[in-house]
Order: structure tokens, then sequence, then C-alpha cells
């Protein structure tokens, strides 16, 4: 018996619950010579914003314990190369295609996915309200829930397609946040981002970081986030795609039974390419020895 690996986020159906996240996968293309991208449940796009961006100057990236420090500063080729140059590419491949977007401003957010709203071939809209709103002398969007409220009800207003909010972690209750993403419309939430934090060459007394602090992400976060999976079913009923540190099927169960529906792999993808196929492989081989016959029966059943 081949176990039914296949859910539901909303109306979006996943073949699979493994998706790659956004930032670690570019646009899905680069990875074609490691597997089809078919064997996915899904793949999350690199943040889209109005016009292509360079990012942050090197050092931009670090390993650290457990994990790893980005501040890349949404390096991207803009919403319209990537409708006019990888969307079209991308429809070939048999798997669901969600867009990760992000803005300064809230009108920049609105921009993006205005123009991505129905663009064929297109699952899902995925806002990252990670980034500082420049027209509110940089606050976080994503740290506070009356601002979370505001981008997610602008950005509903601006696309009819299924859409995610991706929760920021570094705030000090996560259920509010997502209570704010559910009571404006989110389709479902995504969890986590990355945790803010830096590193020091203390030899020359520097950050390592060009930017200074950078987003920490890997293994070390998993227990924060499967936590923070965990606090999020209780508070809200919508759909929950978990991430933060997954590796292996084992990592992704953890989020399956606190309760995500669906779980988005990225670091990994740095270690070993085909990591999110991986994971999947391993969620149907799970199933299998223990006669479990859908993923389905496993959401939320943490006793
Ligand atoms: C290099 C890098 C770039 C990232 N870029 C984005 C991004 O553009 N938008 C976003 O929402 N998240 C971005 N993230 C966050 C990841 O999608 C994910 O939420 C986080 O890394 C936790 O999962 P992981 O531990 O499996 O990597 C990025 C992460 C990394 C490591």
């Amino acid at each position: 018996m081949t176990p039914d690996l296949s859910v539901e986020v909303g109306a979006v159906r996943l073949k699979n619950p493994v998706l790659t996240a956004s930032g670690t996968f570019g646009y899905g293309l680069e990875f074609l010579p490691f597997m089809q991208l078919s064997e996915l449940g899904g793949i999350v796009t690199k943040g889209l914003s109005p016009k292509p961006r360079q990012g942050n100057p090197p050092e931009r990236i670090v390993e650290t314990p457990a994990g790893m420090l980005n501040a890349i500063g949404l390096q991207n080729v803009g919403v319209d190369a990537f409708l006019a140059e990888k969307l079209p590419a991308l429809r070939a491949h048999d798997t669901a295609v969600v867009a990760n977007v992000f803005g300064e401003t809230e009108g920049e957010y609105v921009e993006v996915c205005e123009k991505l709203d129905g663009a064929p071939g297109l699952a899902a809209i995925e806002l990252n309200v990670s980034c500082p709103n420049t027209e509110a002398g940089g606050m976080i969007f994503g740290n506070d829930p009356a601002a979370l409220a505001k981008i997610t009800r602008a950005c509903r207003r601006a696309a009819r397609m299924p859409l995610w909010v991706k929760l920021s972690p570094n705030v000090t209750d996560i259920r509010e946040t997502a209570r704010a993403a559910e009571a404006e419309g989110a389709d479902a939430v995504s969890l986590v981002n990355t945790f803010v934090g830096m590193t020091i060459d203390v030899a020359r007394a520097r950050p390592v970081l060009a930017n200074v602090s950078g987003g920490l992400s890997g293994p070390a976060i998993r227990p924060l986030a499967v936590w923070m999976t965990l606090q999020v079913r209780r508070a809200v009923g919508i759909p929950i795609i978990g991430m933060g540190g997954i590796m292996t099927a084992r990592d992704a169960l953890e989020f399956i039974l606190a309760g995500a529906t669906a779980v988005q792999v990225g670091t990994a993808n740095f270690v070993k390419p085909r990591a999110a196929v991986d994971v999947a492989e391993g969620l149907a081989s799970w199933l299998t020895q223990r006669g479990i016959g859908s993923i389905r029966e496993l959401v939320g059943t943490l006793r």
C-alpha cells in the first residue's frame, strides 16, 4: 500500500506536505540538476519586491553552531522578471509554486500582490512580514499585531488567490500575530521566519556579517519553532505551514504532530540539495512502516 501524502492547505492541494522555504531554493529552477521539481509538494520563491534588488554586501552568510546566520538583504529579480521569466518555466513542472512577497511600504506589498494575483501556475502568495517599514521608522511589519493586521488587510484586498502570512518569531507572543493574520482573512500562516542574531569575529573585534545582525536558521531554532507551532495551533483555526531546522522526516513529523498541515525545508538545502525530497520520501516510509494510510491522520495529534 502506498501511503497518501497529499494535504490541503485551505484551497491549495499539495501532493505531499513538503515545500522548500523562501530564500533557500532560488526560484526552483536552479535545483533542476538535482531533482524533478514534481517530487516536491511545492516550492516557495525568494521574496519578491516591486523592483530588482542587489541585497547586502558580503559577508552575508555565516555558519553557526547547528545553523546559519544570513543577511542577504532580500536580493531578488523583482516581480516583473519573475512573472516574465521564472514563472513560465516553473509552470512546466507539476508542483505548487508559492510566491513570497515583501515590501518596504504597504504600497509596495500591494503592488506585488496585485501583479501576482491570478498569475497562471501560481498556487498562493506568502507574505514575508519580517521587513522594516520605511514609512514607520523601520518598525518591522510582522513584529506588531496591529501593523501585521493592516498589511494583511491591504494584501487581502489586493489579491483573491490563497494568501499565507509568514510569521516572525521575534515577538513576545506569536499567538497575537497569528490571530491578527487570521482575523484579516489569511488562508494560512507559515512559521517561523529567522530569529535575529549576530556573531562576532573576536580577533578583529568586528561583526562577522557586514549588516551586523542576521537571521538565524537551521536545527538550532527547531525546538523554538516547534513550540511556536503548537502555540499557534491552539490559537487559530486556519492551516499552519511549519518550518525551522527541518533536516529529516523525523524533524518534519515534530511540526506535523504539533499541528502543521505542511512543512517547509530551508537551511537543509544548503547541506544537501535533495533534502526536501528526502524528507517527503522519509515521511512515506514512516507511514508505510506503521500502516498509516494518510499523513493527514497525524496532523495535530500530539498527545
Ligand atoms: C539564506 C536565507 C534566505 C532567506 N530568505 C527569505 C526570504 O526572502 N523570505 C522569507 O520569507 N524567508 C526567508 N528566509 C527564511 C526561511 O524561508 C525560513 O523561514 C527559515 O530559514 C527557517 O527555516 P530553516 O531553519 O529550515 O532554514 C531565508 C532564510 C535563509 C537561510
